[in-house]
């Protein structure tokens, strides 16, 4: 399959890439190089510069080629810069989604693999979370996640694309065989966060609250290994070639780890002591986010090989201290 995978040059992104590859795929990454580095793209891979944001980028990659597919990635995803700067999530996530799908649909481009996110449900008034769970986005980052997945619900029905919305709960760790060589730029997750921290102490490690609902009053999320989610992205293309059949898949791993669980836990495998301060809630943040990933294991076949926390950590930590 000739698949073009937006945002490849990014973080989750690159990691998508390479399973692609390693499938035996051929794979044009098409890339505005804002947040992503050239350097972690698998060089068998082609490379194509631009903007979902411009039509005439968007014409220029549709001209090189007939694809078969796209892996859409390339978004913003900050949830708090959400609340901030909305145009921006206008802009590049809702704008940038939509005239994708167009010249998907106008250029016969049928299956598309949509990187949502666990930010959709909001506050989850259920927990592990079912995809049948109301979405009633909580900031603008799921909002606009939302709306691109209302877009191709209705072309799905439509019959102009078949689709799969991918609603990532926490994404982290790197790939195991070190392929690639560069970390997040400006990382705002966690795991991230606190390994930035350890290269720069002065950087400090905030705890957002230690008065939720949770065992240790600390914000409880599902971590999954990026790697974990590349497979379920080519499972997904594949899937949507060989059947009729739309999908809203979550991807988590069912288990939940607390802010100190994963401090604990870093400051076991790095052996080193990490210092935190308590700080108040932030924004739009929820107690617990556990997903049920019973639909995603059945239908794409897929289990969570990489996700336990000792690999997510190991990964990671193994990435920044080589920096
Ligand atoms: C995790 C936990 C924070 C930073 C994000 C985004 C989006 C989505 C899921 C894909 C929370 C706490 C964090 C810090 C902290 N991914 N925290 N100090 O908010 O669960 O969601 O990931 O769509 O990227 O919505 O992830 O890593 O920001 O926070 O205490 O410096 O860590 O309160 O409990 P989040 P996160």
């Amino acid at each position: 399959m000739k698949l073009i995978i937006t945002g490849g040059a990014g973080y989750i992104g690159s990691h998508v890439v390479l399973e692609a590859i390693e499938r035996g795929y051929d794979v044009t990454v098409f890339d505005d190089l804002s947040k992503g580095f050239k350097e972690n793209i698998d060089p068998r891979a082609k490379f194509i510069f631009g903007s979902t944001c411009s039509e005439n980028d968007l014409e220029r990659l549709f001209d090189l080629n007939c694809y078969d597919g796209v892996i859409h990635l390339a978004a913003s995803k900050a949830a708090g810069e959400s609340m901030i700067n909305p145009s921006k999530y206008n802009e590049n996530n809702i704008i940038g989604g939509l005239k994708l799908i167009n010249a998907c649909v106008d250029n016969g481009v049928s299956l598309f693999v949509f990187s949502s996110s666990a930010a959709v449900y909001g506050t989850p008034n259920l927990v592990p979370i079912g995809e049948d769970h109301p979405t009633l986005p909580t900031n603008y980052y799921g909002f606009s996640k939302l709306v691109i997945e209302n877009s191709l619900a209705w072309l799905g029905k439509l019959g102009k694309i078949r689709y799969a919305s991918l609603r990532y709960f926490n994404v982290a760790g790197y790939d195991l065989n070190r392929r690639i060589s560069v970390v997040e730029k400006n990382p705002q997750n966690l795991i991230p966060i606190i390994m930035e921290n350890i290269l720069d102490k002065e950087l400090g490690i905030n705890v957002f609250g230690d008065d939720y609902n949770t065992k240790d009053g600390t914000g409880i999320r599902d971590y999954i290994h990026v790697t974990d989610i590349a497979k379920a992205h080519v499972k997904s293309i594949e899937y949507l070639r060989n059947n009729y059949e739309d999908l809203v898949l979550n991807l988590g791993t069912g288990e939940g780890y607390s802010v100190l669980e994963i401090i604990n836990k870093v400051k076991i495998i790095s052996g080193i002591n990490l210092n935190y301060e308590i700080i108040g809630r932030r924004a739009g943040d929820v107690d617990i986010l556990v997903a049920n990933v019973d639909k995603a294991r059945k239908i794409l076949d897929w289990e969570t090989k990489h996700s336990n926390l000792e690999n997510i950590i190991t990964t990671t930590w193994d990435m920044y201290k080589r920096k």
